[in-house]
């Protein structure tokens, strides 16, 4: 067996800090030459679990492999450097990133050249680590969510030492900013605002694998917007684990709603931002969407329970009538907004009354669609260590009564669409049947519709003519 470097391991407790030392750092490294003559050319596989905080990591990681010439394929078998960006929020979400790894055996006995990496929030737990360097000897290199700006570097000390090579550091996080990107849609982007999350819910595991929230400067935001209005995109969302949170680290006065009226003013036609933290959620914020007409009237705001006492031993820092107050004073200005939210059933001793005060909760607040989980205990968080007196059995019947209670409502919702026009912004052929194109609704509501390919990336007017559960039928308005 190879021998490995350990170059940083994870430390949950590193993770835990919470110091005030981040930096911006603006990308310079000059890849080598053996690099580029040994990659240039070859081919580069990313697979990316979770959620969008990954999708824009594997953009800037696909962004550094073209950079020395490779190229971009969706075909794992074709792969000569294949990168495997997973998420640690749940633990099924573990079990296929295990299932994935055993599937690139077979493809490293016929590739011997082939570079396989681990990154993202998995392996910046040290057991995971510890656990795939015993079970799976064909994985080569693990990074962190800190250490994708060394990517080139690791991928040269790898071929350079032929060790295998593990580089996961746990700290706050610093601002990588001017790192190339390859994106991967022609007209939605997504635009980070703030990295990593202070809130440690008492569930989660994003604070340990992301670091301290820590903004970006609003000029590096608008800059790449701006470059994103000119080429083109459509849409744009911002991401944040806890948008409304934007600017208070970097103690110069911004905040989250100005700078969602800055982005708003630089025209690009639909403008999104996830994910909103109830109790952060400021009226200006309100107030700058209602005047925008280019930002979505649609809002995630995860509740996670309906039940105060759930709500408290979750860390989730409001009850679930200031919730409420929050959607009236929200729809009061707003009035054809939709809501979306996250839910999580099972926290640990969490009651059968529990779960029904989150349907009578989630039904006042009317939402149009929703994430729905079963709680999954993570190592390291404060909920993994309490005593659970409830049966996952027990915990599923409760997860199916919310869903169905849950989807009436939504169906309701998609029922009074039918006979209306909508906006839609084409994203292409229709998954289901290729006849057909698909895209989403101001609201983000999925629809289906007859049309010809080149209306790909346009906004274009739909009727609606059906609705069903997860998605809607339509036919183009031709104007
Ligand atoms: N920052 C966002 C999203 C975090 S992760 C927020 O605060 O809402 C996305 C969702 O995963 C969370 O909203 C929560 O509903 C769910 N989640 C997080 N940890 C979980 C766990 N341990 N078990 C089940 N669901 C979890
Ligand atoms: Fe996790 Fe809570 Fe932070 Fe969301 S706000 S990422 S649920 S700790
Ligand atoms: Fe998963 Fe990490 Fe996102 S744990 S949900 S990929 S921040």
């Amino acid at each position: 067996m190879k021998k490995t470097i350990f170059e940083n391991m994870p430390d949950m407790d590193k993770a835990r800090k919470r110091v005030d030392s981040i930096k911006t750092i603006y990308y310079d490294y000059k890849p080598s030459k053996e690099l580029i003559d040994r990659f240039s050319g070859k081919y580069a596989y990313i697979h990316t679990h979770g959620c969008q905080a990954n999708v824009r990591d594997e953009e800037t990681m696909m962004g550094l492999l073209e950079s020395i010439g490779m190229i971009k394929t969706d075909d794992p078998s074709k792969a000569d450097v294949a990168i495997i960006n997973t998420c640690a929020v749940r633990e099924n979400a573990e079990d296929k990133v295990f299932g994935e790894i055993g599937e690139f055996k077979n493809l490293k006995a016929k590739n011997k050249n082939l570079v396989l990496m681990l990154c993202g929030c998995m392996v910046e737990q040290k057991h995971i680590i510890e656990q795939t360097l015993e079970r799976y000897p064909h994985v080569d290199v693990f990074f962190g969510t800190h250490n994708i700006q060394d990517l080139l570097k690791l991928l040269d000390e790898y071929i350079t030492k032929k060790s295998r090579y593990v580089d996961v550091s746990s700290f706050e996080g610093n601002i990588i900013e001017k790192m190339p990107v390859t994106r991967i849609d022609n007209y939605k982007a997504f635009v980070n605002i703030t990295y990593g999350c202070d809130k440690f819910c008492t569930y989660c595991i994003v604070p340990y694998t992301r670091g301290k929230e820590r903004s970006r400067d609003i000029n590096d935001i608008l800059d790449e917007c701006k470059i994103l209005v000119d080429e083109g995109f459509k849409e744009i969302t911002l991401l944040g684990q806890n948008v409304d949170s934007y600017g208070k680290d970097l103690k110069n006065g911004v905040t989250f709603a100005q700078l969602l009226e800055e982005v708003a003013k630089l025209g690009i036609p639909r403008l999104r931002f996830l994910t909103s933290y109830p109790s952060d959620f400021k009226d200006d914020v309100i107030d700058v969407m209602a005047k925008y007409p280019n930002i979505m009237k649609y809002l995630h705001l995860p509740i996670q329970s309906g039940s105060d006492d759930v709500l408290r031993r979750m860390g989730r820092r409001y009850t679930s009538e200031e919730y409420l107050n929050l959607v009236s004073r929200i729809r009061a200005k707003i009035p054809n907004i939709a809501l979306s939210t996250d839910i999580i059933v099972g926290f640990p001793n969490e009651t059968y009354e529990d779960v029904k005060k989150t349907i009578e909760v989630s039904l006042k607040a009317d939402y149009t669609s929703a994430y729905t989980f079963i709680y999954s205990p993570r190592k390291g968080t404060p909920a993994a260590r309490l005593v659970d007196n409830v049966p996952y059995e027990e915990k599923s019947k409760r997860f199916r009564e919310l869903v169905s209670a849950l989807e009436v409502n939504f169906e309701k919702h998609s029922k009074e669409m039918v006979g209306n026009v909508y906006e839609v912004l084409v994203d292409g052929e229709s998954k289901k049947n290729k006849e057909l194109l698909s895209g989403y609704t101001e609201t983000n509501k999925l629809v289906h519709f007859k049309g010809d390919s080149s209306l790909v990336g346009q906004i274009v007017k739909v009727k609606i003519t059906e609705s069903h559960l997860h998605f809607l039928v339509g036919e183009l308005i031709n104007e």
